[in-house]
């Protein structure tokens, strides 16, 4: 087992800490599909294509994303140790096969926000349970723009009654082709559930309530979730596409990055979030997605965002799994 070592200046214990503050990011599945190599000048990210879903997520872009909402848990993490994170994202030949590499860049003094943003980071999790009927203010929805744009993405906030049917229909729509898709379905079944001992996948306490097919917004239906969602459920939860400016891996990891930003600053404002991700796994129904937004913003993933009751967190690996040999490379 390779043991963390010393990187960026600090000490084995603050990297530990960063790399565990990185893995508490949300990924498909809880697949956790990130590693990392560390070297005295560096911290890299790289993708763990051994956790692909390649029948939900065929293009790799749900990995891109869930990588880059943990780089920008590292990124925090180590301002929080007074390191100001120099990142180049898909370094190529400088770093084969990693997403990220993050070396030194001088020293900084986190700010307020970023201190409130890392202190949300152990108390962020996916609620799939039904909201309160209670609108989000005007004020918050801004902050929540406001995060994407910070990470060079953008916040779609679903506004009008005929925005909201379309998407609800298209999220039917891939809902259910996913349902039909019995790889995709295995993929489900492997990853949530019971998994004594392997620190990953979706727990029963966190699968949430059953969606049926009458409902207004289709959930994904995990393993073991055993309540319908029915007439408990929010009428009205506040839903957001966020999107990139490009089709590319650079537009998914800054993607990833935004999601969480927008995620962290949500649990600060004491708000919780699901995601409702099958028009975005489904190509054919992303493209339509992609015209309805207007055709130039890119779709990466759409939010349900509200009050709610708190959830248990889900599991994680230990950092010790997810370190790299230095001298290992993943080509992607
Ligand atoms: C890119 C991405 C897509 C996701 N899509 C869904 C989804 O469609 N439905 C869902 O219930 N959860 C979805 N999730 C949430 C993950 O299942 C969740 O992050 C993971 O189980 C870890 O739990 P946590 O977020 O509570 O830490 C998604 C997460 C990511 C990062």
């Amino acid at each position: 087992m390779t043991e963390v070592t010393t990187a960026l200046g600090l000490t084995t214990e603050q990297v530990e800490r960063v790399l565990t503050s990185a893995s508490l990011a949300p990924s498909v599945h809880n697949t956790q599909p990130w590693r990392f190599k560390i070297a005295p000048d560096r911290i890299e990210l790289h993708p763990d294509t051994s956790r692909a879903l390649s029948a939900t997520d065929p293009e790799t872009r749900e990995l891109r994303l869930s990588c880059g909402a943990a780089l920008y848990n590292l990124r925090l993490a180590l301002q929080s140790t007074g390191v100001r994170p120099l990142v180049t994202m898909l370094p190529g030949k400088d770093a084969p096969g990693a997403l990220a590499v993050v070396r030194r860049g001088g020293t900084i003094k986190i700010d307020d926000e970023g201190r409130r943003l890392l202190g949300a980071v152990p108390h962020r999790r996916t609620n799939r349970r039904p909201f309160l009927d209670a609108p989000v203010d005007p004020r918050q929805r801004h902050v929540l723009v406001r995060a994407a744009e910070l990470e060079r993405s953008w916040l779609h906030v679903v506004t009008t009654p005929e925005d909201r049917a379309q998407l609800q229909q298209l999220v039917h729509r891939a809902h259910e082709i996913q349902l039909a898709d019995r790889a995709v379905q295995a993929e489900l079944a492997a990853y949530t559930g019971h998994r004594p001992g392997t620190g990953d996948g979706v727990p029963p306490a966190s699968t949430g309530v059953r969606p049926a097919m009458q409902d207004e917004w289709a959930f994904r239906d995990f393993q073991g979730s055993e309540r319908h969602l029915g007439k408990d459920c929010e009428s009205d939860p506040l839903v957001v596409v966020l999107c990139s400016h490009y089709d590319s891996p650079l537009g998914d990891l800054q993607a990833g990055q935004a999601m969480q930003r927008v995620l962290l600053t949500a649990t600060v404002h004491g708000l919780s979030a699901s995601f409702l991700s099958q028009p975005i796994e489904v190509p054919r129904v992303r493209e339509d997605l992609r015209r309805a937004l207007g055709g130039v913003l890119v779709p990466q993933t759409v939010l349900r965002i509200g009050y709610s009751t708190p959830v248990p967190p889900t599991p994680r690996r230990p950092v010790s799994e997810l370190l790299m040999d230095s001298g290992e490379h993943v080509l992607r």
